[in-house]
């Protein structure tokens, strides 16, 4: 390894990402490369649990409290699970189609077709084949756009916040409708997002667009996942287990399933059915902040097989890049004080996507 780098990524993360025991050859197994494989107890393991899941709330509303029962329902989701499906949520299923069909005509493409939109060290948006959770490296493919916003300001009114950059979208030639119909998408795709934004500031008590105001600017990135089939899928992980740092994820999957959750009550790893059609929203970090603990944001992973290919879509839904993130005042007092320090939204996620790693996740930020 590079010293220079080690020494850099180490003082500035403040992290000892690549300590020593991460350098080492592992020996080879299961005929994969041994940067994918997992420690003995990250690994997957077949589970014999019966479980009901994840809620399935219907978002489309009739009569008189009708809002109102549907915010109770995420709500309570919010509080158990941090995660739920969405079934009737307004995201026209032909778009959803089409966005389908470009990520998997772009992950068909030759290697060499698609690095031409490779992540590089200044800009982290476009294709990406070496991400990592956690230091062991993830069993997939990745293309990662900004949401595109004309209102983006790309300086900060925070003086405080020189260090963050802007980055702007790399798009693939081919195939050709790819940047249009993954833009379109974006635009509906957060409008649930908002939609679900107002639900669950009236679930916590508060008016609609208590929340609103910190997604003004440039509200997150869509990123398209392919996990190709895995000849050792004991061993590795598509992604491996880490919460999302932003407020919410806006996620659809295909019908193969291996996202799963790990279940607050016991820490058992419970999948995550596949229901045509429905998105997959969970609680991020920034939301656990401001709901000062009483919504999770749940630790998931995604597990791989050895038959199958893998698409997803998540939309990370995130604050604006200036926002300080902090529990919300209606919701602290003496007898429920704020269980977190505030913290500059742009500068965290600056650092996380900078050296790869969780830094900041929402524990450490605990008072
Ligand atoms: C993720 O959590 O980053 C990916 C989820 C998925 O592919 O289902
Ligand atoms: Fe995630």
């Amino acid at each position: 390894y590079n010293f220079g780098k080690f020494n850099v990524a180490r003082n500035r993360s403040n992290y000892k990402k690549l300590e020593v025991q991460n350098i080492q050859i592992r020996i080879a197994m299961g005929g994969i490369d041994q940067a994918f494989v997992q420690e003995p107890e990250q690994r997957s393991k077949p589970s014999t649990i019966e479980v009901d899941g994840i809620p399935v709330i219907d978002m489309s509303v009739s009569g008189t409290g009708g809002i109102e029962k549907l915010a109770s329902e995420i709500g309570n989701a919010c509080q158990k699970w941090g995660f739920f499906q969405v079934i009737n949520h307004g995201v026209p299923l032909e778009l959803r189609q089409r966005v389908e069909k470009v990520a998997k005509a772009f992950f068909d493409l030759p290697i060499e077709e698609k690095r031409k939109a490779k992540r590089d060290e200044l800009n982290f948006t476009g294709y990406h084949d070496e991400e990592h959770t956690k230091n062991v490296r993830d069993w997939k493919e990745v293309f990662d756009m900004l949401i595109e916003d004309p209102t983006f300001l790309p300086a900060s009114p925070d003086p405080d916040d020189e260090e963050i950059r802007t980055y702007s979208n790399k798009w693939p030639e081919n195939p050709p409708e790819f940047r249009k119909t993954c833009q379109e998408y974006c635009r509906e795709v957060e409008k649930l997002a908002f939609k679900l934004l107002e639900l669950i500031s009236l679930s916590l008590g508060l008016p609609a667009n208590r929340l609103s105001d910190f997604f003004k600017h440039q509200t997150g990135m869509l990123r398209l996942n392919y996990y190709p089939p895995c000849p050792s899928p004991e061993l590795a992980l598509g992604v491996g287990r880490h919460r999302d740092g932003g407020a919410l994820t806006v996620l659809a999957q295909d019908d193969v399933g291996g996202l799963q959750i790990r279940r607050q009550s016991d820490g058992e790893w419970i999948p995550i059915k596949p229901i045509p059609n429905a998105y997959i929203i969970n609680i991020a970090d920034a939301l656990q902040v401001w709901s000062n603990d009483l919504y999770v944001s749940a630790e998931h992973r995604v597990v791989v097989n050895s038959e199958r290919e893998r698409f997803s879509i998540p939309l990370f839904f995130f604050p604006s890049h200036y926002v300080k993130v902090k529990p919300l005042e209606e919701l602290v007092n003496e007898q429920n004080p704020a269980k977190y320090k505030e913290y500059s939204w742009g500068k965290y996620y600056v650092n996380r996507t900078g050296s790869n790693y969780k830094k900041l996740e929402a524990e450490n930020l605990q008072i």
